[in-house]
Formats: C-alpha cells, sequence, structure tokens
C-alpha cells in the first residue's frame, strides 16, 4: 500500500477561481478572514493537483475538495465521491496533503520551536511526558513537535480533530535523533480502541511533517514543491 503525498508552498496557487469548482466556490465566499482563505486556497490547490495526479484528471475544476460535515475533505468528480481518504495542514505558508486508496490516512504540518511544560503536561500521555524530560536537550523541541504533529494526523484518521482528548493518542517516536531528511517511522497507540496506527515523519527546517495510517503503509511516495 502508497500513500502518496504533496507538499506545496504560498506561491504555487493560481490566482483567480477558474480551478475551483462551483462548491469550493460558495465554501471561499464564507471565509472573510484572508489568512484563513489563503491557506484553504493552498490547502485545496495542493489537495486538487495530488488527486488530479492520482485519477489522471487533466484540469482541476474536474475535481471538487468538500469538507465534510465533521470538517474532514473529500474528494469528488462531479457528484461522485472517490473512495480514497485524504488529509490537508497547512502552517506558515506551506500546505501538506496525504491520500490513500485502501486506508484511512491523516497528516499534519508543525513548526518545531519552544514549547512550555504546560503544553506538554496538558496533551501529552503519561509516556509521552516521561520521554519528553528524558531526550537530550537538543532533540526536545523535535520530539514536541513530532508527538503533537502525530497525535493531529492520527485524530484526522478518527475524523475528530481536537474534539477527541490529544491523551487518547499515545505517539512513539523510533529514531527521534534521525537525520530528518528522508521519511523515518511512527507509530500511534490509540485507545480506547486499541487500534495501532502506522505513520511517517520528516524534518525540514523547522517545519516537521507527519503522515498516519490506520493500515502498514508500505511506502509513501510523494513530490515537495518547496524544496
Ligand atoms: C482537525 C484539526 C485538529 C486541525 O487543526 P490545525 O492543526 O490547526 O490545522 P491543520 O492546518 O493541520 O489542518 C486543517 C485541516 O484539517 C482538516 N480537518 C478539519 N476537521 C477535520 C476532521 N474532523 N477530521 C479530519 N480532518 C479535518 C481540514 O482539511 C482542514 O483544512 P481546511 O479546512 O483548509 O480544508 C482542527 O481543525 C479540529 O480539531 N477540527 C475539529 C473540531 C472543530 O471543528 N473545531 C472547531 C474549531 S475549534
Amino acid at each position: 500500500m502508497t500513500i502518496r503525498w504533496s507538499l506545496s508552498r504560498a506561491s504555487a496557487a493560481p490566482e483567480g477561481d477558474d480551478w475551483l469548482g462551483p462548491e469550493e466556490r460558495a465554501a471561499q465566499a464564507g471565509l472573510t478572514l484572508p489568512k484563513r482563505r489563503a491557506e484553504w486556497r493552498l490547502g485545496r490547490y495542493t489537495a486538487k493537483s495530488l488527486v488530479a495526479d492520482l485519477i489522471g484528471a487533466r484540469r482541476l475544476e474536474e475535481i471538487q475538495v468538500i469538507a465534510a460535515k465533521d470538517g474532514a475533505p473529500e474528494a469528488f468528480v462531479g457528484s461522485e465521491r472517490l473512495r480514497m481518504s485524504l488529509s490537508i495542514s497547512h502552517r506558515d505558508g506551506v500546505a501538506a496533503c496525504a491520500a490513500a486508496w485502501d486506508a484511512r490516512v491523516g497528516c499534519d504540518l508543525e513548526v518545531v520551536e519552544p514549547r512550555t511544560p504546560r503544553f506538554v503536561s496538558d496533551f501529552f500521555t503519561e509516556r509521552e511526558r516521561e520521554v519528553a524530560y528524558e531526550v537530550d536537550d537538543s532533540l526536545r523541541d523535535r520530539y514536541v513537535a513530532l508527538v503533537w504533529s502525530a497525535k493531529e494526523s492520527a485524530l484526522k484518521v478518527l475524523r475528530a480533530g481536537l474534539r477527541r482528548d490529544t491523551r487518547s493518542a499515545e505517539v512513539e517516536i523510533e529514531e527521534l535523533a534521525a537525520p530528518g531528511a528522508d521519511w523515518s517511522p511512527l507509530t500511534v497507540a490509540v485507545s480506547p480502541e486499541g487500534e495501532r496506527f502506522e505513520g511517517s515523519w520528516f524534518q525540514d527546517g523547522d517545519v516537521v511533517m507527519t503522515i498516519v495510517c490506520d493500515v502498514p503503509a508500505l511506502r509513501v511516495a510523494g513530490h515537495d514543491e518547496k524544496r
């Protein structure tokens, strides 16, 4: 099983609305804050480009990525919903999308930056808190960003987002000191379901990306327009 992913930066999104479908234009019209509108457009562009690649569509307006009632993005061609699972994240002028046909996926971008002990104590499990205190100082910000990102990815797989307690997803990073340029493995134990999700992460500059999936993924494949 392959998870496809893509990253793009703000300058990649086309001007005008020709590449948006009617329901997307209606959704955009409801976004009045310029920052939110810009990140929504970049996320849509990234997701639609990835879906177009996957189904061999020539024109982005043939595809619509529409939020379901719970907020999760779903891809449509005309009125037909594509069977694939999609996930979108945006951070600091960069958007990411992950997609898979036969699995539920979630992806997330986070900035590696100092966070307060309160953040860790409020949102992390006991085991994650222990690791946060044990890790080398030079890796702590990366660890905290990765755990938070992987939790968000897992909660996107479940289509719950932050409606759900972040401590119901416990993250384990296998090789925290990995160089970060290539994908490295992580796992997320989800309770009370008792599910175990597999994931991958990489770091580019001060941004980490995680992808989490509910079935074992043989590989992640994609491209990064940002590099
Ligand atoms: C999912 C969520 C954790 C993402 O927040 P975030 O980390 O700040 O933002 P990201 O950029 O990483 O992800 C945003 C994307 O997540 C996706 N998303 C939103 N709700 C989702 C859900 N329930 N399941 C899966 N994905 C979801 C959307 O595609 C959204 O981007 P878009 O609206 O531009 O399409 C957050 O939006 C959330 O908890 N949503 C559900 C609860 C809710 O709606 N609360 C109201 C706002 S407080």
